[in-house]
């Protein structure tokens, strides 16, 4: 059973609980979502003018794409208004800000059969946790501009618990790190870098499409399989996602069920704490390491 949560008002201890089951989270648009999106709306519309963000795929040709996003995708996710309204989201929905550690947002497009590689990757299937993230992670994610169910993200509730066979043992965070993020802008329209993927098929249906206005926020377990669908909607789709820890579940290994992530290192080390964005303590994080090894 997967519970789909609308505008709970479960506490945060208790939300990651239900997250850490594999249960989905919904909230409206609130003051501080709306914010934020107005923000990457701003530096979009800034970006493609005179072009309309979700329609911009249309009037530039590939490369002139790809350099405007390379431009716009860092300059969102530095920008220290975009930490702040991260933090007043989190506020928000609960989180006990001293103790949740949050990485940076990022602002993703999904354009519509058209390029996909380095920055217009379309991310196969996959959990985050096959990518070095801790399994106590949560993710956050939301629209820019209205999404369909043609370029949304899609959820294989099932697989939650079911082992999948994949390719996460050859992934290791710290390696990429040094390697393969800085080629991203590199790779306009093959995609070259090694991913974890599937290696078998699954049942890809039924699955789970959540619609929310812009600023409406989806929660998930970072341990959740999840697809970014290929986008026909004729539109590219903006969204904002961002990631967080919470202190005590590092130190207790509190979390989803590794049930096949297999991958090395661990992007712990990016988690900034909402109240000053202090970094976890490095002893938290070679511990949690070596626990997972
Ligand atoms: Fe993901």
């Amino acid at each position: 059973m997967t519970v789909v949560y609308f505008d709970s008002p479960m506490s945060d201890d208790e939300r990651r609980e239900r997250l850490f089951c594999g249960d989905l989270f919904v909230y409206s648009p609130t003051p501080q979502t709306l914010a934020l999106v107005e923000f990457a709306r701003q530096m979009t519309e800034e970006a493609f003018t005179p072009h309309f963000p979700p329609d911009a795929q249309h009037h530039l040709e590939g490369q002139a794409y790809v350099d405007v996003l390379a431009k716009l995708k860092p300059t969102f996710i530095n920008h220290p208004r975009s930490k702040e309204l991260v933090g007043a989201i989190l506020d928000g929905l609960g989180a006990d800000i001293g103790l949740t550690y949050f990485d940076v947002p990022r602002l993703r497009s999904m354009t519509s059969e058209y390029l996909n590689a380095g920055l217009t990757l379309q991310f196969e299937t996959h959990r985050d946790t096959w990518f070095s993230a801790p399994f106590c992670q949560i993710n956050w994610w939301m629209p820019v501009y209205d999404v369909v169910e043609s370029n949304v993200m899609a959820f294989h509730p099932p697989y939650f618990s079911q082992p999948t066979r994949n390719s996460s043992r050859d992934y290791d965070y710290f390696e990429w790190v040094a390697h393969g993020r800085a080629a991203a802008a590199t790779q306009v329209q093959v995609e070259t870098r090694k991913q974890p993927e599937l290696e078998e098929e699954i049942a890809m249906q039924p699955d789970i499409r959540l619609i929310t206005p812009p600023g409406g926020i989806i929660v998930f377990s970072g341990a959740q399989l999840h697809t970014t669908v290929p986008n026909t909607s004729g539109r590219t789709r903006f969204s904002i996602d961002f990631r967080t820890v919470h202190k005590d579940d590092v130190a207790k290994g509190n979390g989803a069920a590794n049930v096949d992530s297999q991958c090395t290192g661990t992007n712990l080390g990016d988690f900034l704490r909402v109240t000053d964005l202090a970094r976890l303590p490095e002893e938290l994080v070679s511990s949690y390491v070596a626990k997972v090894a």
